[in-house]
């Protein structure tokens, strides 16, 4: 139960090759047949939106300056919450995002390095809601696991997008501040150990407890 709507708000993350997306679409199907009453949507940042999906090509592809492009993905966000996020949840659905905020604070804090102040401040705009209640994510699933064995899982699989061309350096950081965003809230992360292998990770999500 979400503590300001009815539904139930599930953020995936990880850097780049850390294997989220190999889990996320077995997990929504898997909560659907749990709770058949309730409906699932799956959905994901950048994007989720026709606006956002325009604004996803612009962000994975063209250089910016960083403050534009933390402006666009917080845009994109809001986007998101006005027009899917927030209505599904009000109507008492399973929402799976595919990525949400603690991305823009591994990577445009982290990996890019824009102040926390800033990130802090447009979280609470884009996410601040009446009497200083934030809407978070009520679970966030950290793909975790070292920068060079996610850049040695990505090389085999795909042509690289904007982000995915940057060093090892850059993960590095990104992995930091996603785990420093973990330790901050962890009531709201579960973090999987992303150097296993996919059936023991499946199975612990499988074993997920989630308290609707
Ligand atoms: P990703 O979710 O990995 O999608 P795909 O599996 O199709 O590559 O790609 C989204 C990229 O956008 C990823 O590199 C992280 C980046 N990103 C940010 O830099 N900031 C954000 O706030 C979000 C949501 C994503």
């Amino acid at each position: 139960m979400s503590t300001i709507f009815p539904g139930y708000f599930i953020s995936f993350e990880g850097i780049d090759g850390a294997g989220k997306s190999t889990h996320i679409d077995a997990f929504g199907k898997l909560l659907q047949d749990r709770y058949p009453d309730q409906e699932v949507i799956m959905t994901r940042e950048p994007g989720g939106t026709l606006l956002g999906e325009q604004l996803r090509n612009l962000l994975l592809e063209s250089p910016m300056d960083l403050e534009t492009e933390a402006l666009l993905m917080f845009a994109a966000r809001r986007e998101h919450l006005a027009q899917v996020i927030e209505p599904a949840l009000k109507a008492g659905k399973i929402v799976i995002s595919d990525r949400f905020t603690d991305a823009s604070f591994a990577y445009q804090g982290g990996g890019r390095g824009l102040s926390l102040t800033k990130l802090n401040e447009l979280e609470f705009w884009v996410q601040g809601r009446e009497k200083g209640a934030l809407l978070q994510p009520n679970l966030t699933i950290l793909f975790d696991l070292p920068g060079s064995i996610a850049e040695a899982r990505r090389s085999k699989v795909r042509a690289p997008d904007k982000f995915e061309k940057m060093d090892l350096e850059f993960f590095e950081r990104v992995r930091q501040e996603y785990l420093r965003r973990a330790k901050e809230n962890p009531k709201r992360f579960h973090l999987v150990d992303a150097t296993q292998t996919q059936e023991s990770i499946w199975n612990g999500l499988k074993d997920l407890r989630i308290n609707l």
